[in-house]
């Protein structure tokens, strides 16, 4: 872990949360810790539980078994707009900018709502949001329509909207999905400086440069359920995460 994880008490755990679709366990029986500072790599193949588990944390999910608690506080059941309010905010893994607005008036709402939400009037949302903006280097596309913009920008204003919340705890899912290499090295830019700022992330990612590069430590899920969990450099190398997800050819790729 990196020096800047400061705390052993963690700011997001879960313990044994369980999600049953009829009869399929999306995820079964996972405990998971996010310690303050730290970047959190969530990982495994197509339809593991990774987003799953994302929805379970921001309440859009009531688990079907086990409890989530964010700062110890119990908020297992809790309903999103409560979630968002202490401090916990997410991006959508299939972008949803808001159709017939700009880039601005995006992120705006997103800082009407979230951990400051309350206390600012729309002029101050507005304000919070340019401060993202620029914050992101989205500044100069600020007037655009949302849906004028390509993938890349899409994608970091979907990171804007969560960031306007004023969040503690930020959970990512495939941001970077679609993103050619220069785009990706910026995304990978921004989530550092992000983490920078204090806030920590919880990282779902298949692009593996991205995750070597930002994680202090990965989680790997496969049917629900979690096969490891550790630094980067021992669940890369694990075998079974190996067989279950990387596959023979990155191992060769990146040794
Ligand atoms: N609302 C739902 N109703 C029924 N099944 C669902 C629902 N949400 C997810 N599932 C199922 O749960 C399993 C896990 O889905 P999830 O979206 O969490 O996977 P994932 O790890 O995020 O996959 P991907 O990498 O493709 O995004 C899949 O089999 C999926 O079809
Ligand atoms: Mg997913």
């Amino acid at each position: 872990m990196s020096a800047q994880v400061s705390s052993k008490q963690p700011i997001l755990r879960g313990e044994g949360i369980s999600k049953f679709f009829g009869g399929l366990a999306a995820v079964s029986d996972v405990d998971f810790e996010l310690y303050p500072g730290e970047i959190l790599g969530l990982i495994g193949p197509n339809g593991a539980g990774k987003t799953t588990v994302i929805n379970m944390i921001s309440g859009a999910y009531t688990p079907s078994k086990g409890r989530i608690f964010f700062k110890e506080k119990d908020i297992t059941g809790m309903k999103p707009y409560q979630i968002a309010h202490l401090g916990i905010s997410r991006t959508f893994q299939v972008v949803k900018p808001f159709k017939g607005m700009t880039v601005r008036e995006n992120v705006s709402v997103g800082a009407m709502f979230g951990a400051k939400g309350r206390e600012r009037s729309a002029k101050e949302a507005i304000e919070a949001a340019d401060e993202v903006l620029e914050f992101v280097g989205l500044a100069d596309m600020a007037d655009k329509p949302a849906d004028s913009l390509n993938v890349a920008s899409r994608k970091r204003l979907e990171v804007a909207k969560a960031l306007a919340m004023g969040p503690e705890v930020l959970l990512l899912d495939e941001v970077m999905a679609g993103l050619n290499f220069g785009e990706i090295d910026k995304a990978v830019e921004l989530i550092l400086k992000v983490r920078e700022s204090g806030v920590t992330i919880l990282v779902i990612e298949h692009v593996m440069r991205a995750i070597k590069a930002i994680t202090d430590r990965i989680f790997v899920l496969r049917h629900g359920v979690k096969i490891a969990d550790g630094p980067p450099e021992e669940v890369l190398n694990d075998e079974e995460v190996i067989k279950a997800y990387l596959g023979r050819r990155y191992k060769e790729l990146v040794g």
